[in-house]
């Protein structure tokens, strides 16, 4: 693992890995990864600390290091200096500068962002989970039965699913507000198509190892 002393992202073999799905899904989407690191929660300015200043160190360090790597990718992108990424209060969705479209993920261990500036793409949405099975009595919570029938009892993969269905709500609630329970959310996993119950058809880019992470594309 080194340390990129311009960006401040720490790059890794899933951070190349997550550049490399992020190319494959759109050309001008650009996604990194850092490892969560102690110090990360004071990267979060007033604004971006607001609706979480009694959250707990470590909750609020994953949301510093998610946004250490999505300054980094905006910076790359052309963003503008000194950009800030606050939640709406509604909703906990964060807010891009106006002209980029983005989403934030982390686990215990890793944060994750995608960003995008290309006029095409309506809504980005990204997940990141451990690659561990999916416990076995949150699968039917889960899956519908197209979906369980597709997973042949692989709990890993359904967790991957559980992944990709949050990247599908992050990237269509920024657009139409619309709440949706993961029955609402079904992947064609052979497609790698999302359908919502909201009107969506959305791609789906996932990878399995080292890290579980979905991310899921809306485009005009
Ligand atoms: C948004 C949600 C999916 C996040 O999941 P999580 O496991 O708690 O946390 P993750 O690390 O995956 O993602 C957290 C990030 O999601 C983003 N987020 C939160 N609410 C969001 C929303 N409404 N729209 C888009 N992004 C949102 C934030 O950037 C947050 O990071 P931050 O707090 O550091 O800013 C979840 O909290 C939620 O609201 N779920 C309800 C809807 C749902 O899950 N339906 C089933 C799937 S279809």
């Amino acid at each position: 693992m080194t340390h990129d002393e311009s960006s401040g992202a720490i790059l890794s073999p899933l951070s190349e890995r997550l550049d490399i799905l992020a190319s494959a899904a759109h050309p001008q989407l650009r996604a990194a990864c850092r490892k969560i690191t102690v110090g990360d929660e004071f990267a979060l300015t007033p604004a971006e600390l607001r609706p979480m200043d009694r959250a707990i160190a470590s909750v609020r360090r994953a949301s510093g290091a998610a946004r250490i790597v999505a300054k980094a990718l905006l910076a790359e992108l052309g963003g503008p200096p000194a950009v800030e990424l606050p939640r709406s209060s509604a909703s906990r969705a964060p807010q891009w500068p106006s002209g980029f479209v983005g989403s934030l993920a982390h686990d215990d261990e890793f944060a994750v962002a995608a960003v995008t500036r290309a006029p095409s793409i309506r809504g980005v949405g990204i997940d990141v989970e451990p690659p561990l099975p999916l416990p076995g009595d949150l699968l039917d919570v889960i899956a519908t039965a197209n979906e369980r029938e597709q997973l042949k009892g692989d709990l890993v993969s359904a967790r991957l699913l559980f992944c990709m269905k949050e990247a599908v709500y992050k990237a269509t609630y920024p657009i139409d507000g619309m709440f949706l329970e993961h029955h609402d959310v079904e992947i064609h996993l052979t497609s790698s198509v999302a359908l919502t119950n909201s009107g969506h058809s959305l791609r789906i880019y996932a990878m399995a190892r080292p890290r579980l992470i979905a991310l899921a594309l809306l485009t005009s």
